[in-house]
C-alpha cells in the first residue's frame, strides 16, 4: 500500500488547476444508463472511484469509452443486459448504489448489493428505496441485495425526503426523468452536484423544474437522447487545498474553482483569517495574519459541508484560540481526530461536537488514513508540522484526489509518494 512523506513548514504558493468533481461525476456516469445513445461527459476526474463506477456500468454491458488518452473525457452509451450491480463492486464504492434508479427506469428491474458498513456511518438508503416504491416500484430485499422491479413502469409521484439526501435526490431525479407523468421531489438537496446532474439531464431531454431549490418538478418522458455535459469543477478540492494554503501561510491560485460553490467554507474561512479572492479563472487563498479559531457546523448545501470537516479540523488544530466542530451529518465522523492528536494537535470529541484548542506547531508523525476526507486532513497536517509525516493507506486519498501529492510539490510542498 502506497505512504505519503511529507516534510512540513514550507509556505505553498502557485497555481493549481481543481478537477472535475468526483460528486458530480458518479451520478452523471449512472446517467448514461438512461439512454441508448451516447453522453459525453468531460472534464472527468482521474480517480479511483471513476474506475470503479467505470467497472460496474461495464458490468451492466454499457460501453464507457474514454474519447482522450488520459480519460478526461469519456462517452457512456448502449444496451443494459445485465442489471446486477455485485457486492464486490458496491461494497467498494457506495455510490454504486445510484444505478438503481436509472436501471429500474430502463430496464425495469435491478438487483444492487446494498452496500453495507462504512467507516463514516451507517449510511441507509431507506430514502432511496421508499421514493422508488412510490413511484411503483417492488422492493424486496433479500441476501444483502435489493431486488427491484418496475413491472409496470414507473410513473410520477410526490415524494417528501424526511432529510435533503443528495444520493436519494440523484436517484429519484434519475428515475423520474423517465416515469409516466409529473413526480415532485420536496426536501430535495441542493448540492452543486445535483444541479450539474439535473443541467445534464436537461440536456439529455429530461423536463426538470426548480433546479438549485429544495423542490424538484419533472416531467417524465418517454425517452432521453445523448449529450455532452462539461463536469462542475470539485468544490470539496477547492476548500481542501484552500486549507491548504491557509495552513501552511501561502498563497495559492485555485483555478477554474468557483466562489459561489465554497459558499459557507469561504465565509468561516474569513471568520478564521483567510482570504479568500475571485480572480479570472479562479480564486486567489491567502492568509491574511495570524489563524483564529472559528467555529463550524456542517449542515446539507448551501450549509458547511460535511466532506470539509475534518480538513478544517487540520487548519483549526493551529489556529489562535478554540473552536467548536460540530458534525450533524454523519455518525462518526472524527476518525481523524486521534490522528491528528499523534500530530500534536489538541483536540477532544464529545459527542457530535469536537473541540479544537490550537497549539502553535504540529510535530511530524506516522499516522494512517481511515476515510477519504480524514486522509486529506492528514496530509495538510503534515503539510503545517515540524519534521516528517508519514500518512499510510492512502488509497483513501486516491479514491477523491486527482494526484493530490504532485499538485502540492508543484506549489512548494516538500511530498513524495513512497510505492508499495
Ligand atoms: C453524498 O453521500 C456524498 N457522496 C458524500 O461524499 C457526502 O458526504 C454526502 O453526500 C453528504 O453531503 C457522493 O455524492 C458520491 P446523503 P450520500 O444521502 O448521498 C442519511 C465524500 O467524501 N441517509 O446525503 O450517501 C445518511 O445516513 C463522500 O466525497 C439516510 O438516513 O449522502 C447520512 O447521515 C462521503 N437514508 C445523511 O442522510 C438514506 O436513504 C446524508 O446522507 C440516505 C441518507
Amino acid at each position: 500500500m502506497d505512504r505519503i512523506r511529507i516534510r512540513g513548514g514550507r509556505p505553498l504558493s502557485g497555481s493549481i488547476l481543481i478537477g472535475g468533481a468526483k460528486n458530480a461525476a458518479l451520478p452523471l456516469m449512472a446517467a448514461g444508463l438512461l439512454t441508448n445513445e451516447r453522453l459525453t461527459l468531460s472534464n472527468v476526474p482521474l480517480l479511483a472511484d471513476i474506475a470503479t463506477m467505470t467497472s460496474l456500468i461495464a458490468q451492466h454491458g454499457v460501453a464507457v469509452e474514454p474519447l482522450d488518452d488520459a480519460g478526461r473525457s469519456l462517452s457512456i452509451g448502449g444496451t443494459i443486459d445485465n442489471t446486477e450491480a455485485p457486492y464486490d463492486i458496491v461494497r467498494k464504492m457506495r455510490a454504486s448504489v445510484l444505478v438503481l434508479g436509472p436501471l429500474l427506469a430502463r430496464a425495469g428491474e435491478a438487483q444492487v448489493s446494498l452496500p453495507g458498513g462504512c467507516n463514516i456511518g451507517t449510511r441507509p438508503i431507506d430514502l432511496h428505496l421508499k421514493g422508488l416504491e412510490q413511484m411503483g416500484a417492488v422492493i424486496r430485499l433479500e441476501g444483502g441485495y435489493v431486488h427491484a422491479t418496475a413491472p409496470r413502469g414507473l410513473h410520477g409521484a410526490s415524494i417528501l425526503l424526511t432529510m435533503p439526501s443528495v444520493g436519494a435526490t440523484e436517484n429519484l431525479l434519475m428515475a423520474a426523468s423517465l416515469a409516466d407523468g409529473r413526480t415532485v421531489i420536496a426536501n430535495a438537496a441542493r448540492e452543486p452536484e445535483i444541479s450539474d446532474l439535473a443541467r445534464c439531464l436537461v440536456a439529455m431531454g429530461a423536463r426538470i423544474e426548480g433546479i438549485g431549490s429544495d423542490r424538484l418538478t419533472v416531467e417524465g418522458v418517454s425517452r432521453l437522447h445523448g449529450a455532452q455535459h462539461a463536469i462542475v469543477p470539485d468544490r470539496i478540492e477547492t476548500g481542501t487545498y484552500a486549507c491548504a494554503a491557509a495552513i501552511t501561510g501561502g498563497e495559492l491560485l485555485l483555478r477554474h474553482a468557483q466562489l459561489e460553490h465554497l459558499g459557507a467554507v469561504a465565509r468561516v474561512l474569513a471568520e478564521a483569517g483567510v482570504e479568500v479572492t475571485e480572480q479570472a479563472d479562479g480564486l486567489m487563498v491567502r492568509r491574511l495574519n495570524g489563524l483564529h479559531g472559528a467555529d463550524a457546523m456542517t449542515e446539507p448545501y448551501p450549509g458547511f459541508p460535511t466532506d470539509m470537516q475534518a480538513q478544517y479540523m487540520a487548519l483549526m488544530s493551529v489556529a489562535e484560540g478554540a473552536a467548536m466542530l460540530t458534525e450533524t451529518i454523519f455518525e462518526n465522523r472524527f476518525m481523524h481526530v486521534p490522528e491528528l492528536n499523534r500530530l500534536g494537535a489538541r483536540v477532544n470529541v464529545h459527542g457530535a461536537s469536537a473541540i479544537v484548542r490550537g497549539v502553535p506547531a504540529l510535530s511530524g508523525a506516522p499516522v494512517m488514513a481511515s476515510d477519504l476526507r480524514a486522509s486529506a486532513s492528514l496530509v495538510l497536517a503534515g503539510l503545517a508540522a515540524r519534521g516528517e509525516t508519514m500518512v499510510s493507506r492512502v488509497y483513501h486519498l486516491d479514491r477523491g484526489y486527482e494526484a493530490m501529492e504532485r499538485k502540492l510539490a508543484t506549489c512548494g510542498a516538500e511530498i513524495e509518494r513512497v510505492e508499495g
